[in-house]
């Protein structure tokens, strides 16, 4: 299951970030704002508990979050979305998973990971601005599942039908949010238009 978050407010920031003109400092205040909005979406139906409030005047009867969230950015552009989803939940805790795609075969190679053990019962989510292939968020959920995971969601900024259909074919019980689903992959397997190197362009290293 996927959804695309078509909110103008998304879509205006969209625009600004996939601008080749934009500079990393706008690019990662982008990517902070963005995710936020993504994840505010995917987040819509998590699970709640009442609580009583005693307010100046009286008792309300509010909601609480009742769940451990988990966010896992995929180093290391997942790291440009991670100040966003804080600002959402700040008592997230925050598992890290490094990949990188081999330039050759544009496989995933893993050189990192360190999880808290509340990926097991908690909700998990996956973040990285780019679902390309679908090779490291596959490979991401792996990991979690092997440590346990069992309610995963997947927030990108920008992804393409084919990295929907592999994750979907790997893991069809994990749920994926974007801000745009493009028409799909280059020969170098870069999302078309997509925003370019999401890493470079957070990190100024291009
Ligand atoms: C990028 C991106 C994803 C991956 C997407 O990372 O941030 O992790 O590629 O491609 P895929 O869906 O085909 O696997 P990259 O390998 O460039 O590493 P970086 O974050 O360190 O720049
Ligand atoms: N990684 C990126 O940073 N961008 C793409 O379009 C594909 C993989």
């Amino acid at each position: 299951m996927y959804e695309e978050i078509t909110h103008p407010c998304v879509q205006h920031k969209l625009a600004l970030i996939r601008d080749i003109k934009t500079g990393h400092k706008e690019f990662r205040e982008l990517a902070t704002e963005i995710t936020m909005f993504i994840c505010y979406e995917a987040l819509k139906n998590i699970s709640v508990k009442e609580v009583d409030v005693e307010t100046p005047v009286g008792t309300a009867k509010c909601h609480k979050i009742n769940e451990d969230i988990v966010v896992i950015p995929i180093l290391r552009a997942g790291i440009g979305m991670l100040d966003g989803i804080l600002s959402l939940i700040p008592s997230s805790r925050v598992g890290f998973v490094g990949l990188y795609r081999d330039e050759v075969t544009k496989e995933p190679v893993t050189y990192y990971e360190r999880l808290p053990p509340q990926v097991e019962g908690g909700v998990c989510i996956v973040i990285d601005p780019m679902l390309a292939t679908g090779g490291s968020t596959v490979a991401a959920i792996d990991l979690l599942k092997a440590q346990g995971a069992q309610q995963i969601v997947v927030v990108c900024i920008v992804t393409c039908p084919e990295g929907i259909q592999r994750v979907e074919n790997a893991h069809p019980d994990v749920r994926i949010y974007a801000a745009s689903i493009d028409s799909g992959l280059d020969e170098k397997k870069y999302i078309v238009p997509g925003l370019g190197d999401a890493g470079d362009r957070l990190f100024g290293t291009s």
